[in-house]
Order: C-alpha cells, then structure tokens, then sequence
C-alpha cells in the first residue's frame, strides 16, 4: 500500500490542531502507521530541508520547525502522497483553498501548519530520516 510522510509544525501543535488535522487524514481513509511527538534538533531539520538550503527563506523554515515539538507521522493508503497534498492544500496558505488544512488553519507561508511529501522518492528519503527501517516494509 501506498505511503506518506507528514510533519504537523510547532504551530500546529502549539494552537491545539493535532486531533484536527489527523482527524482529517483518518475521515479520509488514511491509516497512521508510525506517529511521533518530537522536538526536532537543527540538524534533522537540516536533514529533512536540504533540498532548501541557500533559498532565502532557509534559515527561517530550520528556525520555525525547531521552536516547539512536531507530531510526525507515516500514513497509508491508496496515492498517499497525491492524496494527502490535497487534503493539506496549497504551500502558500493565502493560495491554498477553504476546506484544505492550511487553506481553513493557515496564513504564513513559513509556517503553513503541515509539511508533506511531494513525492514518493521524498517519503523514502524523508520517512528515512525519522522512522529508519519503516520505508523498506511492506
Ligand atoms: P513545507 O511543505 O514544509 O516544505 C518546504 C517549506 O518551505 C514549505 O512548506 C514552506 O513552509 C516553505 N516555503 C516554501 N516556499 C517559500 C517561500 N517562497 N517563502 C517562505 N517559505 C517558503
């Protein structure tokens, strides 16, 4: 079965979204298979972000994933990636559309509530960082 990785950011779990957001993720059909309350060092934020590194808004998104805990999570079902992007909505949560997560909770684009891979070669690479061992099961 199809999987994801997700990050619910300090700001989700600071205003009280946790049972919201995965509520949404569960309503749709989606099973979590590993979930984590963490605080992230700089380095695994680094580690997770390298694909950002010298875009001006780098240093901002490494300070905003590392203010408080994150919840991460690995779901699973059917086009996990696809679906999941759509049900969190557009990166800019000014562009992303009312009934998505960052469309209904968001406003900052740094810190737009969730972060989700965009692909199934970033969830092996992401979940890796995080879950080791989980990405290779079945
Ligand atoms: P996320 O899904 O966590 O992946 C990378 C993050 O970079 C993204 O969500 C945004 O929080 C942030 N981001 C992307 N583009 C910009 C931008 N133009 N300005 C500020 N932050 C950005």
């Amino acid at each position: 079965m199809d999987r994801t990785f997700v990050i619910l950011k300090p700001s989700a779990v600071s205003r009280g979204l946790v049972g919201e957001i995965i509520s949404r993720f569960e309503r749709k059909g989606l099973k979590p298979l590993a979930l984590q309350l963490k605080q992230l060092t700089r380095d695994e934020a680094a580690q997770l972000y390298e694909v950002h590194r010298g875009k001006p808004f780098y240093e901002d998104l490494l300070t905003a994933i590392t203010r408080g805990p994150v919840v991460l999570m690995v779901l699973e079902g059917r086009q996990a990636v696809e679906v999941v992007r759509k049900l969190i909505g557009a990166t800019d949560p000014v562009k992303a559309e009312p009934g998505t997560i960052r469309g209904d909770y968001g406003l900052d684009i740094t810190d737009n509530l969730v972060h989700a891979s965009d692909s199934v070669e970033a969830y092996q690479r992401e979940s890796a960082i995080f879950f080791k061992g989980l990405e290779k099961t079945h």
